[in-house]
């Protein structure tokens, strides 16, 4: 998404470190949004209705499933942010000294960017923690959300108290289902250069930046890119989880719908199929260690002295500065537990080291002052690996499970 000059400018003087693009692109969040749909237990689709003011014109699932489109709000939370700025800062969390990607540490000594609670892990939490104080569902009660993708496992009824939605649980819904695709842009997750948009690089001939490469272009040649034969309703074969009349039913003739055919027809419904399980697991998070901090104050000055400004600088401005934390992850919703394999892409896809300036690497005279992305080591190796496909439907998964487990009977 485009912002425009006078935006940029204002928020690159009002607030340092919020990147220049904010959003994952339009596409991203439709898709992550699209996938989610698919996997929605029927129960749920009344409730998605409410929440989005929308009265169905007849009562079917298939009718509930294209018309009650979580889709629909997959974008608003970046749409309305000039009314919002105030949540700007929740779209993603900046891991301080992320970097170099030999470490990859999450965050690293610095911590986190920001101030305490807002950001996109914790906005996640935030929102959720609304949906589940509405419907009755209670995260230390719950089986696993895996078994919220079959749907129609809950032990309790939801809504044992049912009031309609109000907008306090409208405006968590649709920054639920907004956080949940900003969390799968893996730039969304590091203070890096400004989550990217530093970094200046060509893509398809065109100077663009990193984040926004990400958050766009890079999708986009994915969808243009599909084999033509998911241009048509999947085949249905039987054993596969999901009927392809329930796929369709999501479907709203987008352009992108052919790669979310192919995201379920190569990955979700075959390649991924024993590892989905995995993308739900909520691990007891280990505690968050503590950086060095005043402790070598009196080392500093005992050791190489070459070292000793920048080491004294850096040991006192952590020492001052009031650590930022995230809260921690609950049993079956850990948005920062889900967001370390995430962010762990940054290190081996994002930020290759090939990126640096491949043409001069390749022994031939630099055609671009800036690293080049449409290269067989970087596209090549996001489309080798699948990584693109795999980042929406993890989204997507999740959110489905997510929305399943608050609301599903
Ligand atoms: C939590 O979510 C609500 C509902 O969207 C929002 O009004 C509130 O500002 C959020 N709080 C934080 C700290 O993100
Ligand atoms: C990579 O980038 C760094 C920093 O810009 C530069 O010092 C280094 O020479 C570059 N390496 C190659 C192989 O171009």
């Amino acid at each position: 998404m485009r912002l425009s000059q006078s935006f940029v400018v204002l928020a690159a003087v009002a607030a340092p470190f919020i990147p220049t693009s904010l959003a994952f692109g339009a596409a991203g969040h439709e898709i992550v949004a699209t996938i989610a749909q698919i996997h929605l237990h029927p129960s749920v689709l009344p409730i998605i209705c409410d929440l989005l003011d929308v009265v169905p014109s007849d009562n079917s699932e298939a009718t509930l499933r294209r018309q009650c489109h979580l889709a629909s709000v997959a974008t608003w939370a970046d749409r309305d942010k000039y009314k919002m700025r105030w949540s700007a800062a929740l779209h993603y969390v900046g891991a301080v000294d992320d970097h170099p990607s030999a470490r990859c540490l999450f965050p690293g000594e610095g911590g986190w960017a920001g101030s305490k609670g807002i950001n996109v892990l914790d906005g996640i939490k935030n929102v959720t923690s609304i949906l589940g104080q509405w419907s009755g569902a209670s995260e230390e009660e719950s089986t696993r959300l895996t078994a919220h993708i079959q749907g129609g496992t809950q032990t309790k009824s939801r809504f044992l108290s049912p009031r309609p939605a109000g907008p306090r649980e409208e405006e968590a819904f649709k920054f639920l289902v907004h956080f949940l695709g900003d969390m799968h842009q893996p730039l969304h997750l590091t203070g890096r250069d400004r989550g990217g948009n530093n970094q200046k690089v060509v893509f398809e001939n065109r100077q663009t930046n990193l984040h926004s490469a990400w958050d766009g272009a890079i999708l986009t040649r994915l969808i243009r890119t599909v084999d033509r034969k998911y241009s048509h309703p999947l085949p249905d074969q039987g054993d596969l989880p999901i009927p392809s009349a329930q796929i369709e039913a999501a479907l709203r003739h987008a352009i992108y719908d052919p790669l979310i055919r192919r995201v379920m027809w190569e990955g979700v419904e075959s390649k991924w199929i024993d590892e989905i399980d995995d993308w739900f697991a909520c691990p007891i998070p280990a505690p968050i260690q503590e950086p060095e901090q005043r402790q070598s104050l009196l080392s500093v000055f005992s050791s190489d002295p070459l070292a000793f400004p920048r080491a004294l600088v850096s040991t006192i401005s952590s020492a001052l500065r009031e650590k930022v934390e995230i809260s921690p992850d609950g049993p079956l919703i850990c948005p920062y537990a889900w967001s370390v394999p995430l962010h762990q892409l940054n290190c081996k896809y994002v930020w290759p080291a090939v990126l640096n300036f491949t043409s001069e690497v390749a022994g031939r005279p630099p055609v671009h002052k800036y690293p080049v992305l449409d290269t067989p080591e970087y596209i090549g190796a996001l489309d080798k690996d699948l990584v693109m496909e795999k980042l929406v439907a993890q989204g997507g998964l999740r959110l489905a499970g997510v929305l399943n487990w608050l609301f599903a009977d």
